[in-house]
């Protein structure tokens, strides 16, 4: 059986779920794709935190150039978040041959040609699926089943942090402040969750969206974006009583050759489809000028959900390498 050996950056949450997504699931994906896959090398400052699966200390490296330098290497993971050092990695890791995944939507949509030319200058693939919704397959879907589509529009709710304090907003007439806290106890806002509220993090992952749906690359911050930290319980009431709900929406338009784009706070009738996307969830409307609308939902965040897209996409490669 073939061996693909793995360098991991990064061993934090999502770290950690994208190990337990291949440990859980080792005797499944072998039997289905005939493969060994060995997380060989880790990246990681924290060789001591209680993590929910086997590591041993071999496995741990503080030099990113023993991943970079091991041939016996060929896919690295890169989880590390942030732009830097992690693109930096990222462009390292593909001169030396290997392929590269990530999750790091910061990074991919601040270096997106950068990266995508580096890939295909050094023959490697690049693959980004966890990096937009989470667990969702939307990359995926895009650029494969739907990719005899020219797109039309995409709408999406893509930030789970401003999801759950909308939703919580809505449904307990709750103001923004208490909810934001709640949420940061419960783990699902960051300590410092400015990125999320204020719609950073979603001008990221449309950046993405946009490059791949129109060809077309935009920076997150030429994209006009507004949060939801100034949502009173007012405006919610006002949607409420016109049978609408506020929801943090990315769209982004192409009409008549002119492409359109923003982030912004949106009025939803009840019966629109995103209106139904309730707490930390993620969904993605998108319409193609052949397949029509369509809607993809699920969990946006998370270890787990990020772990199995990270996963597929480690899967997609190491079946190509082998069947070269
Ligand atoms: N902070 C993000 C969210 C994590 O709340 O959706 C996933 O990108």
């Amino acid at each position: 059986m073939k061996t693909i050996k793995i360098g991991l950056l990064g061993l934090g949450n999502i770290g950690t779920g994208t190990y337990k997504t291949l440990e859980m699931n080792k005797v499944q994906i072998t039997e289905a794709t005939g493969l060994n896959l060995e997380i060989s090398k880790i990246l990681e400052r924290d060789t001591t935190r209680e993590r929910d699966i086997t590591v041993v200390p071999q496995q741990f490296t503080q030099d990113p150039d023993e991943i970079f330098r091991d041939p016996e290497i060929d896919i690295v993971i890169e989880l590390l978040g942030g732009i830097e050092p992690a693109t930096t990695f990222m462009l390292e890791a593909m001169k030396n041959k290997k392929s590269v995944v990530t999750a790091n939507k910061a990074a991919v949509a601040a270096n997106f040609e950068k990266l995508a030319e580096t890939a295909k200058a050094n023959q490697v693939e690049f693959r980004y699926e966890a990096s937009v919704g989470g667990g969702i397959p939307i990359i995926n879907a895009l650029t494969t089943v739907l990719q005899a589509n020219q797109f039309v529009e995409i709408q999406g709710i893509l930030n789970g942090t401003t999801n759950y304090i909308l939703t919580q907003m809505t449904d307990f007439g709750l103001n923004y402040e208490d909810v934001l806290k709640k949420a940061q106890e419960l783990g699902f806002a960051e300590a410092d969750p400015t990125a999320d509220v204020e719609g950073i993090d979603v001008a990221n992952k449309l950046s993405i969206l946009i490059a791949i749906l129109f060809r077309s690359y935009v920076a997150p911050g030429q994209i006009p974006t507004q949060g939801i930290s100034n949502i009173t319980p007012e405006d919610i009431a006002e949607a409420k009583a016109e049978n609408s709900k506020i929801k943090l929406i990315a769209c982004a338009r192409m009409e008549e050759g002119q492409l359109t784009y923003s982030v912004k706070p949106t009025k939803l009738s009840s019966d629109h489809p995103l209106a139904a996307v309730s707490n930390e969830f993620n969904a993605v409307y998108v319409t193609g000028n052949a397949v029509g609308e369509l809607m993809f939902y699920g969990k946006g965040a998370g270890p787990l959900p990020t772990g199995s897209a990270v996963m597929g996409d480690v899967l997609e490669i190491a079946k190509k390498i082998t069947s070269r």
